[in-house]
């Protein structure tokens, strides 16, 4: 090793000692005749001292240092004075009397600077990303997404998990996008496709009598990009023969919640035992299927007041089969016209076609444009509905059910960033689960499964699949974390009779469904143990764990929001060479 020692190791134990060091310069600071450079590797900083009793030769090098070269030294390890002490950093009690040094490399000027935590745009970090994962904020996330993967690693590994590789190249394993496809050379015209999830080949496993898998496993989606959602991003993925639901969700919630007692020690979990919400209760109280249960602002339903109240807003959407509901923005009563025409517009974004307010003053004082519209006794109703006090302010939304969830909850998000409702070190699991088994598509007139084609219908609710497939439930469940999707799994269908049946009833002509996924429903003819399992988006988790706004940032190479890598520049054209040998041939797109 070009080292003895980590830089960030150096303790008042190794004063005295000889240590060969190697990094990078992370800062020189030039005092009179005393040079200090700050040196840096993984570990963290130590400070190394050239005075004027260094030899010349050091010193006459020392002169040329730049930040981010990368140096040897050798020297010895002193006790820093008591008035030169670092608190700030873990080495700032010692120091490294310079001996010998030695250049290894040198560095171009950074595009961006190294040494600190300043905003740098995003597209520039990118574009030179190892040079952004020099950087302390980067290097602490990348560690703490490994200290998750051993952690799950150990932990299932214990359990009796084993970690099985599944592959890549593959056929369709849809969860919902669209799939990125593989080119055969030595098959003209045929393609792989890159799996959405391991879904088919972990139930698959079970056939296989495997009993317990899991994988760190790389998905593929072609999708929208967002915050939370890549192209390709990471799941633990895991499956278990012969359980059932709560077995299932036993498992995931010790596994997440010791992890987070180990790896995020210093976090407070809001809840343990998770809290349990059904499908239904989430959208009632939160407006969301994946709720941020860390603050309150519930929604509440106040259709049965203001049905037959004369005002036509309010009737005309209960008459057509939606609801009437509002959330009490606590503390915001004092709120501007301006402020509250703000939040009008924000629902107007998400659907709704207005929004009924009711701003009540400090001193008791109520401001509201329905005011008019409705009797005062019905007012004071809809007040004590939403247990209103001075300084508070209501918010109203008429509409289908559907458009009421979305605007509210996203109005409640908003209104947790604007007010600042939440503490950044609670961590509030949950999980969400008799979800419907099946979702009306209106646009493509079919049942798209709610989770994914392989879960199972809720036994009792079998019967409802001829009858009232939008009634029945599915066996799903989803972890939520600070309102984000964590994980999601379900108990699977094992025999081929159920399994075609859902194919029907998703729309799966019975060729089409042989052809995509013969060999599963052939699988299910040979002994399928009863099973079930869940993934979980790695991405996710470290990205909430390391309180990072979006997962490009716990990910070492990210594509941007376009889908592309900007550090290689991907994708790319080809040679049309290669694409003569994959038998594809490009069409302009016209226009
Ligand atoms: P699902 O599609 O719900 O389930 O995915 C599981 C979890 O993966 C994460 N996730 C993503 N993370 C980053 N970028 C994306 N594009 C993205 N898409 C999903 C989420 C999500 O909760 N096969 C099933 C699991 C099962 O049934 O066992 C599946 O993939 O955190
Ligand atoms: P209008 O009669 O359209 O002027 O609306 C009267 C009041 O009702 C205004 O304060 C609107 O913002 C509010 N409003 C209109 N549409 C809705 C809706 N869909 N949900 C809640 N409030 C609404």
């Amino acid at each position: 090793m070009l080292k003895s020692h980590s830089c960030g190791e150096l303790r008042l134990d190794h004063v005295g000692q000889d240590v060969t060091l190697a990094g990078w310069v992370h800062r020189r600071r030039d005092h009179g005749g005393v040079t200090f450079i700050d040196l840096r590797d993984r570990e963290g900083l130590v400070q190394i001292v050239i005075n004027p009793e260094s030899s010349k030769d050091a010193r006459t090098v020392v002169e040329t240092l730049r930040t981010e070269w990368v140096i040897q030294v050798m020297g010895k390890v002193n006790k820093r004075p008591a008035d030169m002490k670092n608190p700030s950093i873990a080495t700032g009690e010692v120091e490294i009397e310079l001996a010998k040094i030695k250049v290894l490399n040198p560095s171009k000027t950074p595009p961006f600077s190294i040494n600190d935590d300043s905003d740098v745009d995003e597209t520039l970090r990118l574009r030179y990303r190892y040079l952004d994962l020099r950087r302390s904020r980067m290097q602490r996330n990348m560690k703490l997404r490994h200290q998750v993967t051993k952690f799950i690693r150990d932990f299932l590994d214990e359990r009796g998990f084993w970690e099985i590789e599944t592959p890549i190249l593959f056929k369709t394993t849809p969860e919902g996008a669209r799939d990125y496809l593989v080119p055969s050379r030595v098959h003209p015209g045929e393609f792989y496709a890159l799996p959405q999830s391991p879904q088919q080949l972990k139930q698959l496993l079970m056939v296989a009598g495997t009993e317990k898998y899991f994988q760190i496993a790389r998905c593929f989606r072609d999708e929208d990009q967002r915050g939370d959602r890549q192209p390709e991003f990471t799941q633990l993925d895991l499956e278990m023969s012969f359980v059932e639901r709560e077995d299932v969700m036993a498992l995931a919630e010790e596994l997440f919640t010791s992890l987070v007692e180990t790896v995020t020690p210093t976090r407070e979990l809001l809840s343990k035992p998770w809290p349990r919400l059904t499908y239904q209760e989430s959208l009632d109280r939160f407006g969301d299927d994946k709720p941020d249960i860390r603050f309150a602002l519930e929604l509440q339903d106040i259709s049965d007041l203001v049905q037959g109240s004369g005002f036509r807003v309010f009737e005309g959407a209960i008459e057509a089969g939606g609801s009437v509901r509002g959330i009490n923005a606590k503390g915001a009563g004092s709120y501007s016209r301006r402020e509250i025409d703000g939040l009008t517009d924000f629902v107007k974004t998400h659907g709704a076609m207005g929004l009924a307010t009711i701003a009540i003053s400090d001193d008791d004082e109520i401001r509201s444009p329905i005011k008019k519209f409705i009797a005062e006794d019905l007012l004071k109703a809809i007040i004590d509905r939403l247990a209103a006090e001075p300084g508070d302010l209501l918010l109203f939304v008429a509409d289908s059910n559907e458009v009421v969830y979305e605007a509210l909850g996203k109005l409640r998000l908003h209104l947790r960033d604007k007010l600042q409702l939440v503490d950044a070190n609670v961590l509030a699991f949950c999980w969400v689960f008799d979800f419907p088994y099946v979702t009306w598509d209106e646009e493509g007139k079919r049942w798209d499964p709610s989770h994914h084609l392989f879960t199972a219908p809720m036994e009792e609710d079998e019967v409802l699949l001829d009858s009232a497939p939008g009634e029945a439930r599915g066996q799903q469940y989803d972890i939520v974390l600070n309102g984000y999707e964590i994980g999601g799994g379900s108990i699977r269908i094992h025999s081929r009779d159920l399994q075609e049946k859902a194919f029907k009833l998703l729309g799966l002509a019975p060729e089409v469904a042989q052809e995509r996924f013969g060999h599963m429903l052939e699988a299910f003819e040979f002994g399928t143990p009863p099973h079930g399992g869940i993934a979980s988006g790695i991405d996710r988790v470290c990205m909430i764990l390391a309180g990072e706004p979006n997962i490009r940032e716990v990910i070492a190479f990210p594509k941007n929001q376009a889908a592309r890598d900007v550090m290689a520049g991907a994708p790319s054209a080809v040679d049309p060479k290669q694409l003569e040998e994959l038998h594809i041939a490009i069409i302009e797109e016209k226009g």
